[in-house]
């Protein structure tokens, strides 16, 4: 197939190299057979994996479907030419996506050293990391064509965004892949709660027969209150009223209710009328110790608590204490404040000093963080951060990022073969926009986004019937401007 290339860049600025020279890279404008243009099969999804839209934002859906004609399949380079290195063991999923796209994949099971990393990762213009894996600035500089990090897990506090964000790198997760494992996990631990499981379970194990009824319950007609009903909590909303149970929930936003559940005004009137309380808030200042001596006293005598959020939303010692006084049945948490790095023997009194009171209360559930951890979970992720980071290097769309604004445009179509999308990441200050409008001024701009976030502002542009050697003077006229962090053309 003969394929015209157009000159452009990638991070050349970084590179030190000169915008008047022809660009480093080519750029397939071929509309070839083997792309598919169909939004939905463009990333070849494998057809093992259960994969919907559900992920995909009603705004991305919009975006992809609106126009009459077939999305065009925008290219940044000739596909062989994008470099990933996956590090971590990403799941088979995601690998797989950024593959069947044509792009040099490197996967390695494990994380690497600061020292290798930076070796490694001098060339590649993506990669992809789980947790173990530090981006510091220092790492970060020695990536000189990096453009984008796609994190294979739930946090982004081992990169360090604001570095990456000031240099046109932008960084992706996936906070939301797990919503459901957790949900299912609470749903298991509130049954084990109410039946006395673990330790009936325990005492077998320790040749024990203790056969006994009281203080055990069904969980048919008891009320669940949920504490923040976001993803998780609303998953979990829908599967315990179908296990019979009321649900009330708090909120601090007014939230449509699920099934039959029922928004409560204040986290007292849940805490008053709930058998099993249940948190799902985000850890900010707000929701340090949001439960407490006070909050306890409030919950019903012989209700429980379970907390899969974060460790800092449950002040444990109170919870000690009512546990033991027997005001609280039973309770379940997955999370604490001082969670170890790695598997072994450290759930002791020098990670959290009360840890041996926790261990030895009865019917206390205690689990390593697993609420999100299942097969499921892995592969979603692998396909949400994949696509994420395909639609970022086709067509320059961030919705999703942590560290940039989100913007897109609509897709440019197979009608529109000499358009051109021009991205420009540039310092936030005044004036930029003007001098940009400048040197697009000159041409058709179909439509154009722009969004700032801090310090680092995002703007994307499609420029109509322009030809080769004009989208090459726009490229150049714009990597001139001294506010420039990061600019790309794609065709
Ligand atoms: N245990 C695990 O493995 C695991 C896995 C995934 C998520 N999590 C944690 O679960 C929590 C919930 O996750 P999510 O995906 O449902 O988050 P989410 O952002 O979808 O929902 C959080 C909800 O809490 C509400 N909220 C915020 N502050 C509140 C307050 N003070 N009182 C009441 N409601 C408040 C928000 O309005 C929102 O509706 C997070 O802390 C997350 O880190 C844990």
């Amino acid at each position: 197939m003969p394929e015209s290339t157009l000159t452009q860049n990638i991070k050349t600025a970084q590179n030190g190299e000169d915008a008047s020279q022809p660009l480093g890279r080519s750029v397939s404008r071929s509309q070839t057979a083997a792309f598919s243009t169909s939004p939905v099969e463009r990333f070849r999804r494998p057809s093992t994996t259960s994969y919907s839209h559900e992920g995909t934002s009603p705004l991305m859906r919009r975006m992809t479907t609106q126009h009459g004609a077939p999305p065009k399949q925008l290219k940044p380079f000739r596909e062989q030419d994008i470099k990933i290195l996956l590090l971590e063991n990403v799941n088979v999923t995601g690998i797989e996506i950024l593959k069947e796209q044509g792009y040099q994949v490197e996967a390695i099971k494990s994380s690497l050293q600061e020292d290798q990393l930076i070796e490694k990762i001098k060339d590649v213009h993506v990669l992809g990391i789980r947790s173990k894996t530090k981006l510091t600035s220092r790492v970060l500089a020695a990536a000189k064509n990096l453009i984008v990090v796609g994190c294979f897990c739930i946090g982004t506090n081992q990169v360090d965004l604001t570095y990456a964000a000031a240099h046109g790198i932008c960084v992706f997760n996936s906070p939301f892949s797990n919503s459901r494992s957790v949900a299912e996990l609470i749903i298991g631990e509130i049954i084990c709660l109410a039946r006395q499981l673990a330790d009936r379970s325990n005492e077998m194990h320790a040749g024990t027969w203790n056969k006994v009824s009281a203080r055990c319950w069904e969980i048919r007609g008891k009320t669940l209150g949920i504490v923040g009903y976001g993803h998780i909590g609303s998953q979990l909303s829908v599967l315990a009223e179908s296990m019979g149970m009321d649900v009330i929930y708090y909120d601090v936003v007014n939230l449509m209710a699920m099934g039959n559940s029922r928004q409560v005004p204040t986290l007292d009137a849940l805490l008053e009328r709930a058998d099993f309380v249940t948190l799902h808030v985000p850890e900010i200042p707000e929701t340090t110790n949001l439960i407490a001596k006070e909050q306890l006293d409030r919950m019903k005598r012989g209700a429980y608590l379970l907390n899969a959020s974060r460790g800092k939303v449950v002040k444990i010692p109170d919870l000690i204490d009512a546990m033991r006084s027997g005001h609280i049945a039973g309770a379940a948490l997955d999370v604490y404040p001082h969670e170890p790095a790695g598997n072994g023997d450290y759930f002791t009194s020098d990670l959290n000093s009360w840890a041996s009171e926790l261990r030895s209360l009865k019917n206390i559930i205690l689990t390593p963080h697993i609420g999100g951890s299942t097969e499921e979970a892995q592969s979603a992720i692998g396909i949400e951060v994949a696509e994420a980071l395909v639609k970022y290097i086709n067509e320059g769309v961030t919705l999703g990022a942590v560290n940039m604004p989100e913007v897109a445009l609509r897709n440019i179509t197979m009608d529109e073969p000499n358009h051109a999308r021009v991205i420009f990441v540039h310092q936030n200050v005044p004036g930029v926009l003007r001098r940009v409008n400048e040197i697009l001024g000159g041409h058709n701009v179909d439509k154009q986004m722009t969004d700032s976030k801090g310090d680092v502002a995002y703007l994307m542009a499609d420029v109509s019937r322009v030809k080769e050697e004009e989208v090459r003077g726009l490229y150049g006229e714009l990597e001139g401007l001294k506010e420039r962090i990061l600019t790309r053309v794609l065709y």
